[in-house]
């Protein structure tokens, strides 16, 4: 499909990953991607270098900001710092998808628009893995039965494959809100993700947002590579 026409729903769902080790790295994309972009994921490669200060002044300049920094700990301490990040205005933050967690982020974040993500099960984890953690099922199972349970417990949304979005929205009925990395445009370079989708594919499989990092960053043209990526978006968004 090709054509243009208003790209600026997909522009809002479009997350940059700023998958840098220092402030200043990651000040010049936004910069070079300017207002082609609002929404920015924030990791732990900034988190010791200032990334939460950085997250402010994201804020202040008026982007949305993911912070994945995937919360796992005691259920007091999640909820305080859940809290705080929502003091802080953060639009998305990921914490683990482990019931008692996930609740307590939902108590931190109270009456703010925080959006909590659980994360299911690390794409990097196998069968071997989950094993080790106790599970005698497979992989997907874990995954299915996670999101379950973060729906259950008033979670927004998880971070999937776009290639198990259809799936994951069947089982949850639609009501969880899908975040997808492993983005690949057509003809792109796949680094180091082995299951990816194009832009096309993932909004058309459901997914709500996609996180793209490297196809953007790593780009010659970051902007250039953003629109293009906004442009696909917006073209699986028009109804056929
Ligand atoms: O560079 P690339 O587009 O592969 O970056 C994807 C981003 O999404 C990275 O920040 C990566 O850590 C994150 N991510 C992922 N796979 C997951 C969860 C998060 O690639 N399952």
């Amino acid at each position: 499909m090709t054509g243009s026409h208003d790209p600026d729903l997909a522009r809002e769902k479009l997350i940059v990953a700023l998958d840098y080790w220092n402030i200043e790295d990651a000040r010049k994309l936004v910069r070079d991607l300017g207002d082609e972009v609002s929404f920015y994921k924030v990791g732990l490669g900034l988190q010791l270098v200032g990334g939460n200060e950085f997250a402010r002044e994201l804020i202040a300049e008026g982007k949305r900001v993911f912070l994945d920094y995937k919360y796992y700990d005691i259920e007091e301490t999640v909820q305080r710092a859940v809290a705080q990040a929502a003091e802080l205005k953060i639009a998305f933050l990921t914490v683990h998808g482990v019931a008692s967690i996930m609740k307590a982020a939902v108590a931190g974040r109270g009456n703010s628009d925080m959006k909590i993500l659980g994360v299911t099960v690390l794409t990097s984890m196998d069968a071997e893995d989950i094993k080790e953690m106790g599970f005698e099922c497979g992989v997907e199972d874990l995954v299915v039965a996670r999101a379950r349970r973060a729906l259950e417990v008033g979670v927004d949304g998880v971070v999937a494959s776009a290639l198990e979005a259809a799936e994951l929205r069947k089982q949850t009925n639609n009501k969880l809100m899908i975040v997808s990395p492993g983005i690949r445009p057509s003809g792109g370079a796949r680094h180091d993700q082995k299951r990816v989708a194009t832009p096309f594919e993932a909004m058309r499989a459901g997914a709500d947002y996609l996180v793209l990092g490297r196809p953007i960053y790593a780009a010659e043209n970051p902007k250039a590579a953003a629109q293009a990526i906004i442009q696909e978006m917006a073209d699986a968004l028009r109804p056929d």
